[in-house]
């Protein structure tokens, strides 16, 4: 690995000097573009080499979700679930100060939280990303259910002159109905990958699998890991599949249309055509374009705010697109991709709302709870990718306590706008599809935490500070909170996700 490193090295330095060369000269034309191959890792390897470039010799392990028996089998014990409740204050300043404005709030502490995140969690969005130019792939009428809609397949190409060898393709489907009145809402889920994302996909959506506009980034990348180091992988989530996870929902109609029901319509973004879904593939994608083909820097975005990144660059289509409303876009993810969605929310003023399901670590949780997945889960080699490489540095050598910040904050940074956050009951020590893992009331505390930043901003917060029975929704304010009972899914919430959003347009 090392060698393949200094041989680019040695071949950027061969690259400064030949742009010292005339400009008629022939290698000239490549315009600062980068000609030498991507650096290709393991994902173990760039792990390592994240957790050397941070001096980190150890990392604490992740807990192991399944087996009982294992020593370090998680945490569901209410009574130590709390070892750090004081969480850091949203409405005091670094220098101590409180916030008792919303112009202290927009102008100094908003500022210091994404900071902090930016640096610390999710990585920062380089200042370089290219532009992308959408490109409407087909459109075509058809009906779902008795509703006539218009669906357009569309691939947004990344400007990769700065280094060919990286291509980057964003599938995205947009669906409206054909006879509105006028521009409609967007719902946008993170979805087109087999079995992740996708919760149940409407015959006539997307018809891309993983990777359909991907090619180049899945030709050279090795398969995408899925599953925590925790001893909990993918055949947790076996009959999870694309039509509709969690089994034990309720049958109904498909969230595509409850969506088409309301008059609005809806989109699907493939995560994996803007970076794929594990720390191999980090050197390519839109991170690793950024870098041209290099390894990444401490604070460099992780995957998440890539896929976030990459909603952004959806939002840019639709405000062109005369059938959305663009002003209404909505996005949703379930899992890494609720992460995703909270991400996506935070970061983009422009997004209207979003449905958060079972989002668990590195999502809406709070990072502080001990309750199934934590810190040194997410920082392991299967899902450090998310995150940015400093985010390590909480799983040894230092603690969840030394977190700058924590997901109140998260949430705290959608302010005023409306968020609904969601999970489902049952743990994997009970029940295989079961959801403790994701941590409901973390999740929920999360948004109890937001709620002095809402109210400041005069809006309403959660209306109570007590974790509610199952099935319970919390929707009186602008930060909803419901957990079902059927698992590890995001079926049972879409009704009351689109309800609560169509009372916040
Ligand atoms: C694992 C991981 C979670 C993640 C989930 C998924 O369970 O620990 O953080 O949300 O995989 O995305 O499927």
């Amino acid at each position: 690995m090392s060698q393949t490193i200094s041989a680019r090295r040695a071949a950027g330095v061969v690259l400064a000097a030949l742009v010292a060369l005339p400009a008629g000269s022939l290698l000239f034309q490549s315009k600062g573009a980068d000609a030498t191959p991507p650096v290709r890792m393991t994902k173990a390897e760039d792990h390592q080499r994240t957790m050397e470039a941070l001096h980190i010799t150890e990392l604490r392990k992740g807990k192991a979700g399944r087996d009982k028996s294992d020593p370090n089998f998680a945490n569901y014990d209410e009574s130590k679930a709390n070892p750090f409740p004081n969480l850091p204050d949203p409405l005091t300043l670094k220098n101590g100060k409180k916030v008792s404005t919303p112009a202290d709030w927009w102008n100094k502490r908003r500022p210091e939280i994404v900071e902090d995140f930016d640096r610390e969690v999710y990585g920062r969005v380089p200042k370089n990303v290219p532009s992308v130019k959408w490109d409407v792939v087909s459109t075509t009428n058809g009906k779902l259910g008795d509703v006539d809609i218009i669906t357009k397949q569309l691939v947004g190409v990344v400007d990769n002159s700065m280094d060919p060898d990286i291509e980057v393709k964003i599938a995205l489907s947009l669906t409206t109905p054909a006879h509105a009145a006028g521009p409609v809402p967007v719902i946008m889920q993170y979805g087109g990958v087999g079995g992740f994302g996708g919760t149940q996909n409407a015959t006539s959506g997307p018809p891309y699998g993983p990777n359909a506009f991907n090619a180049p980034l899945a030709g050279r990348g090795p398969a995408p890991a899925f599953g925590p180091s925790g001893g909990r992988g993918l055949a947790a989530f076996a009959g999870f599949g694309a039509s509709g996870r969690g089994g034990r929902g309720p049958a109904g109609p498909t969230w595509q249309n409850q969506v088409l029901a309301r008059g609005w319509g809806y989109a699907s973004l493939n995560p994996t055509s803007i970076q794929a879904d594990n720390g191999a593939g980090l050197t390519l994608g839109i991170i690793g374009l950024c870098n041209k083909g290099q390894p990444r820097k401490a604070d460099d975005w992780g995957a998440l705010r890539a896929w976030a990144w990459g909603a952004s660059r959806a939002i840019d289509y639709f405000e062109t697109d005369k059938a959305v409303d663009a002003k209404h876009i909505a996005i949703e993810g379930h899992s890494r991709y609720g992460k995703a969605a909270i991400v996506a929310l935070a970061y983009e003023p422009r997004m209207w709302t979003a449905y958060v399901s079972s989002s668990g670590e590195g999502g809406a949780k709070l990072h502080r709870r001990n309750w199934g997945e934590i810190i040194e889960n997410v920082a392991g080699v299967d899902e450090y990718h998310w995150m940015a490489g400093n985010f390590l540095k909480y799983a040894g050598p230092l603690g969840w306590n030394d977190l700058p910040v924590d997901s109140h904050e998260l949430v705290a940074m959608i302010a005023p706008r409306p968020v609904f956050l969601s999970a489902g009951n049952g743990g994997y020590d009970v029940e295989p599809g079961g959801d403790s893992w994701v941590d409901a009331k973390g999740t929920f505390l999360a948004g109890v935490g937001a709620g002095p930043v809402y109210r400041l901003l005069g809006k309403k917060d959660l209306g109570t500070t007590e974790f509610p029975k199952i099935e319970t929704l919390l929707a009186t304010g602008d930060i909803a909170f419901r957990q079902h009972s059927s698992g590890h899914t995001d079926v049972p919430n879409w009704p009351y996700f689109l309800d609560f959003a169509s009372r916040h347009m």
